[in-house]
Formats: C-alpha cells, sequence, structure tokens
C-alpha cells in the first residue's frame, strides 16, 4: 500500500468537490489502486469560513505550511495565475508533484512551468485544466499517442454553450439566457472570459499543443457576445443551430485555431450538445473520428478528474521506486 500524502491548496467549489470525494472513493481507491490518499493541509483565505465536515484542524492561511510540509502532491485549486503560479513554482522546487485545475495559469506559464518541473524531476497533472470530468486530456497523452491527430473540434465553454441553448430553446436575447446561467451556476459574476470566447481558446491551446506539440499556431477568437436573437432564429429556419465552436487543424506550416460561432446542421454531432454539457471531437488519421462529451465544469466531475491524476502520479512514483 502507498500512501499518498496532499497538500490541497484552495476550498472552494472544487477543492470541496475534491474532499467529499475522496471521502465517498478513498477505500475503493486503496483496495483497487493501492494507493491510499490522505490530506495533510488545507490551504484557504479565510480559515473561519464553515466548510461542515471538513476537519478544521486541516486549515491555513500559510502557503508554506502546506508548500514546506513534505507533502507527496500538491493540489492547486486556488486559480488565478499570480498566487497560485508563486505556489506551483515553489512545489515544483521543491521537487513535489502537482496538479491543477488552473487553465489560466497553464496558458499563461505552462511552458515554463513544465521546464521548472523537468529541472525538478516533478510532474505536473493537468486533466481537470480542460473540460472537466471528460478524460480529454489523458486521452492526448496517452490513448492516442500512436495516432496522428488532424484536427480537434469541440465546444470547451459550458457557459457560452448554455447560453446559446436558452436562446434557442425559449427565444431569448442573450442578456436574458446570461442571467439564467448566472442564476443556475453555470456563468461567474464576471463572465466576460467566457463570452469573449478567452476560455475556450485557453483550453484549445492546451490541447493543440498536446495534439500536435510544439508547432507555430494561429489563433483567431470570436465570443458570443455579439450574437441575437435573430441570428438564432435564422439558424433554425435553415434547420442548423449556432454553437461556440473552438476547432484546431494541421494546416501548411502550421496548426490553425480558430474560436467562433459557427451554423451547424441539426444533423452534426456538436449539434445535440446542449446547456452546460462540452463535447471535444478528436479526428485521428488511424482511428477517425473519436467524440469525447460530458459535464465541462462542477464540484464533483472537476473533482474526479484532479483525484485521477493524483492516483496516477502516485502509482507512477510507485512505478520508479520499485524499477
Ligand atoms: N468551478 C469549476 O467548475 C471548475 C471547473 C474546471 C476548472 N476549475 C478551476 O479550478 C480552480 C478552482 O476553481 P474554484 O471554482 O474551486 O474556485 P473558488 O470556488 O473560487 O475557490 C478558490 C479557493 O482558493 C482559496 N484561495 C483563493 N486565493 C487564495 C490565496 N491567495 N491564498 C489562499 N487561498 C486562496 C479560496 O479560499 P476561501 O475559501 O477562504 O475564499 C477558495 O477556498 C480554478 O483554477 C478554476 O479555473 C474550476
Amino acid at each position: 500500500m502507498q500512501r499518498v500524502n496532499v497538500g490541497l491548496l484552495g476550498c472552494g467549489t472544487v477543492g470541496r468537490g475534491f474532499v467529499e470525494l475522496l471521502g465517498r472513493e478513498r477505500e475503493r481507491i486503496r483496495a483497487r489502486h493501492g494507493v491510499d490518499v490522505a490530506i495533510r493541509r488545507i490551504l484557504v483565505r479565510d480559515a473561519a469560513k464553515q466548510r461542515t465536515g471538513i476537519n478544521p484542524a486541516l486549515f491555513t492561511t500559510s502557503a508554506i505550511d502546506v508548500l514546506d510540509d513534505g507533502c507527496d502532491i500538491i493540489v492547486e485549486l486556488v486559480g488565478g495565475v499570480h498566487a497560485a503560479g508563486a505556489f506551483v513554482r515553489r512545489a515544483l522546487r521543491n521537487g513535489h508533484d502537482v496538479v491543477t485545475a488552473n487553465k489560466a495559469l497553464l496558458a499563461d506559464s505552462g511552458r515554463e512551468l513544465f521546464a521548472t518541473a523537468q529541472t525538478h524531476d516533478a510532474r505536473i497533472g493537468f486533466e481537470a485544466s480542460v473540460c472537466g470530468g471528460i478524460p480529454i486530456i489523458g486521452a492526448l497523452q496517452r490513448g492516442l499517442v500512436g495516432d496522428r491527430i488532424d484536427s480537434i473540434t469541440g465546444i470547451l465553454n459550458g457557459t457560452c454553450n448554455y447560453i446559446l441553448t436558452r436562446m434557442e430553446q425559449d427565444d431569448i436575447e442573450l442578456a436574458d439566457a446570461l442571467l439564467q446561467a448566472q442564476a443556475h451556476g453555470f456563468a461567474e459574476a464576471d463572465p466576460s472570459l467566457d463570452i469573449s470566447g478567452v476560455d475556450a481558446a485557453q483550453k484549445l491551446r492546451i490541447l493543440s499543443e498536446l495534439a500536435f506539440g510544439p508547432m507555430t499556431m494561429r489563433l483567431r477568437v470570436h465570443g458570443i457576445g455579439d450574437v441575437t436573437r435573430a441570428e438564432i432564429e435564422q439558424a433554425r429556419s435553415r434547420r442548423c443551430v449556432v454553437r461556440h465552436v473552438a476547432a484546431a487543424r494541421r494546416v501548411a506550416g502550421g496548426v490553425e485555431l480558430r474560436v467562433e460561432r459557427r451554423e451547424l446542421p441539426e444533423s452534426h454531432p456538436l449539434a445535440a450538445v446542449r446547456d452546460e454539457t462540452n463535447a471535444v471531437v478528436v479526428r485521428g488519421r488511424a482511428v477517425g473520428e473519436i467524440m469525447f462529451q460530458g459535464k465541462g465544469a462542477g464540484s464533483l466531475p472537476t473533482a474526479a478528474a484532479v483525484l485521477a491524476d493524483v492516483v496516477g502520479l502516485a502509482q507512477r512514483n510507485r512505478m520508479r521506486v520499485l524499477t
């Protein structure tokens, strides 16, 4: 049995989900995978906040208490670029493996962080950073390495998809659909990164680097901020739907990345992807088209991806010790 001590940075939506899921699944993971995952410390901003069901003695507001406490894996669920980046750098320099759900940090400093990890013989797990509970990172890193990927096309932002679906089904304008998304917890109070297409572009870039390697990438981003009910009605009159599509494909001299609204025939596989659901279609030369679809965000689905990375890294480390 391998014991893995986790230092958890952040106990918000995903952090709380991670604690809950680990509570449910710890015994099964011990029995089935030979890894016993335990949380040693949890970093938060406000240690006095009520967090039902979690031992209050685990909380600290000092990052050093978590980062320099000899944990085996640091799980970063703080979000943002600056503080999270400093925490991840310190963890990697300490030689700790890191698991993160933070696509913004990877988009901002991914190359530097992976280089730091390599220098210090540490690893970064980031399955949760793109499409929450859909295991698309693992598929591109492992399952599909035998094939050459020609294109990736997906609905990578649940907020935009929820808004477009509501506009289509309820005949409402963008502002009202956004209010519904916020009321149901599918959009942040400040939804600008989603609406502008930047969030989807960050995710597409991460997927493209995995699928195509370090190639010249040309990126064009257009959000949904100017979509109108009339546009959606016109699409419907042509038996089409409007979707916010992120697409990457090989072109002469590199890879072209486009994030934009597209009118898709109702028979298109992505047309059937509704509400906050995410989907990714990968086209490989040998395997043809593969479609992944599921919950792209949310507390437990995202936590499941984080926990999978923790178990995967622990198993990998055990193999290194044994060989
Ligand atoms: N929410 C989702 O569905 C989802 C899906 C995929 C990926 N992600 C990614 O997962 C990460 C976490 O998201 P979230 O929704 O769980 O965020 P969140 O609910 O805002 O939680 C953030 C947590 O980090 C703590 N924190 C923030 N800044 C801190 C600082 N400077 N020092 C110490 N603690 C700090 C907060 O402490 P307090 O609780 O004391 O305020 C809180 O516990 C982000 O990178 C996000 O992009 C989220």
